[in-house]
């Protein structure tokens, strides 16, 4: 049995690090493939080293562009890829440019494509996230389902048939590290002199609050008027649309960070007050760690954990004040998100007679 797991942004590569694990226990060949949509090593070659994932057998050093020219790119690069390695399955994670282009050239070619976190919908199609979902989940021939909400949006588009609920490999990886992390005092916090309980983990990347300078300037003054400290992981894309527009990423109580690798990023939302994002993967981390999230969009995929109250959609700076000064949300040991054994599940899936 041979998977091919093609993977080029960062989430892709917290994911990829229990497929990775879950291959090798069962004893499965497990190529790599890098599309280079991610490049700096803080977005990219960080997380291979830290969640141990081997180093990719395959980098097509694709980089940025726009949609069609990056997510093109990768297409006519994997062809190649995928002819020299002929694989039994190919597997996708996520809703990213990179996902996208996997599926694509992989179902042209006639190799079985398996999708990893299928079936998420936000319901916004003018999200490119939402594109490449909708577009991966339909090519696919195995829908790896995160979730019974995710189950439900399959089989309401008529994909039932190809669907199995897996649980969410995120789950997988966080308990893991959350308990490597254990009690160790956040670097995060001893660097800028941070109090335990007495900050907030910020991360802001997504199109639709960044590529507007009214929104991003909008969104900037809003943390910046929390009454503790907001340290803002500042993604390349925020970073270079300030800069373009003049818009401060450290003012007030924001203050701008270089982004966190994954251990780093989990014991500093453990410590602190709460994390305010627009990122997927964190809402659900920071509900799994029990840490109250706000999150700066209209909707989420992740509605469980705004029906549980660990996660409030806010995106005036009044919303967002109102919302991180919320009380602590009534506990629960509600497991939407699995038991932490997704990942070999997945396997168990792929190594199934088809
Ligand atoms: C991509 C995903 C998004 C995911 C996010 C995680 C798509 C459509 N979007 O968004 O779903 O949540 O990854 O971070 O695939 N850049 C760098 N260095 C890098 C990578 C990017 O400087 O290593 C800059 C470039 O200027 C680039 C911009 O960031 O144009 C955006 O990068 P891109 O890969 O297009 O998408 P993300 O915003 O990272």
């Amino acid at each position: 049995m041979k998977i091919v797991s093609v993977v080029g942004a960062r989430p892709q590569f917290v994911k990829l690090a229990p497929i990775h694990k879950a291959a090798q226990a069962a004893g499965v060949e497990h190529v790599i493939v890098h599309t280079g949509q991610h490049y700096d090593p803080m977005l990219s070659d960080v997380f291979f080293d830290d969640l141990g994932i081997a180093a990719p057998d395959v980098h097509l050093g694709v980089g940025s562009g726009s949609h069609g020219v990056q997510t093109g790119a990768m297409l006519g690069a994997l062809d190649a890829v995928f002819d020299e390695h002929r694989p039994d399955w190919v597997l996708v994670y996520g809703d990213t440019n990179s996902t996208l282009a996997a599926a694509v050239s992989a179902v042209k070619m006639h190799i079985p494509v398996a999708h990893l976190e299928a079936g998420l919908r936000s319901f916004n199609r003018r999200m490119p996230e939402e594109h490449n979902r909708v577009m991966t989940d339909h090519a696919a021939d195995l829908l790896l389902a995160p979730t019974q909400v995710a189950v439900e949006h399959l089989s309401n588009e008529g994909l039932a048939a190809r669907t199995i609920l897996v649980g969410d490999v995120m789950t997988d990886v966080l308990f893991e590290v959350r308990d490597q992390v254990g009690e160790t005092p956040s670097k995060l916090m001893e660097e800028l002199g941070l109090e335990d309980g007495g900050y907030y983990v910020a991360t802001i990347h997504r199109a639709e609050n960044t590529d507007d300078p009214a929104r991003l300037a909008a969104v900037a003054a809003g943390l910046a008027a929390i009454e503790k400290p907001v340290v803002l992981l500042a993604h390349p894309r925020v970073v270079a649309k300030a800069a373009a527009h003049g818009i401060a990423l450290t003012q007030g109580s924001l203050v701008a960070h270089a982004p966190l690798a994954y251990a780093d990023l989990i014991s500093a939302a453990l410590s602190s007050a709460g994390v305010v994002t627009d990122s997927g993967g964190l809402q659900k981390e920071a509900f799994l760690l029990r840490v109250p999230c706000t999150t700066v969009r209209t909707e989420t995929e992740w509605v469980e954990t705004v029906e549980l109250g660990w996660n409030v959609l806010a995106n005036t700076a009044e919303e967002i004040a109102a919302a991180v000064t919320r009380p602590r949300p009534t506990e629960t040991d509600a497991a939407p998100y699995g038991d932490g054994r997704a990942a070999a599940r997945v396997i168990d899936a792929l190594l199934a007679p088809r």
